[in-house]
């Protein structure tokens, strides 16, 4: 990701944040009940009460909100490019730990997390045939203890030339060369598609 794109990302979601404040439409979701069908999904992948996460785009920091209505309380870690979103995402949750940047700017050890998540940060159209989104799934892989659950939009259902979108089959033969125990799921959603990496 270059510095224009990187800023372009910034500046959108401190307009949107502007526009509707603390709502799923700040963070470009159509609504709530889709973000929320998205977290089952990632959560589905096996995590539990007193696992370590990180969130990577991790928005308002609604992941842990959820899981926390589902009982399962985290000890959480939330990336996100924007500063803006963090500082409500901060303002929210006294006891998790937000990072401003991107993935490359951390220095995280390697299996630092029991898993790592991401929803929604891969949809920024960046022109570069995926290769900032292979780079990002690399570096996700690297960093779990037990696994990765990440999703994308479906190119099959939606290409839009301001949303990067890919077919599920090539990102999940991607994954594949990466970990030998992956899974696809595209059933949930009509436009996304979540793919598992599990370590263990
Ligand atoms: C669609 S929103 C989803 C937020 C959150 N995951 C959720 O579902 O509530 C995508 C978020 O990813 C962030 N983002 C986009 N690209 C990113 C990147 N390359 N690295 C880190 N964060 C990114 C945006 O600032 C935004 O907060």
């Amino acid at each position: 990701m270059n510095e224009q794109q990187r800023k372009r990302i910034i500046d959108k979601h401190r307009d949107s944040l502007t526009r509707y404040g603390y709502h799923p439409n700040a963070l470009y979701w159509s609504g709530r009940e889709i973000q929320e069908i998205r977290f089952k999904v990632l959560a589905d992948i096996g995590i539990q009460d007193g696992d370590s996460v990180l969130d990577l785009g991790c928005g308002f920091g609604d992941f842990k909100s959820w899981a926390i209505e589902q009982g399962v309380r985290l000890n959480y870690t939330g990336v996100d490019l924007s500063p803006d979103i963090l500082t409500q995402a901060k303002k929210r949750h006294a006891d998790g730990i937000f990072l401003s940047g991107d993935l490359f700017d951390m220095d995280f050890a390697e299996q630092s997390f029991d898993w790592v998540i991401l929803s929604g940060a891969l949809n920024e159209q960046l022109n570069d045939d995926s290769a900032y989104a292979k780079s990002v799934i690399d570096r996700m892989y690297a960093l779990c203890r037990k696994g990765v659950a990440f999703n994308m939009l479906d190119a099959r259902f939606l290409k839009a030339h301001d949303l990067h979108s890919q077919i599920p089959q090539d990102i999940l033969l991607y994954c594949q060369q990466l970990c030998p125990n992956c899974e696809l799921y595209d059933d949930y959603l009509k436009n996304d598609f979540s793919i598992y990496m599990r370590r263990v």
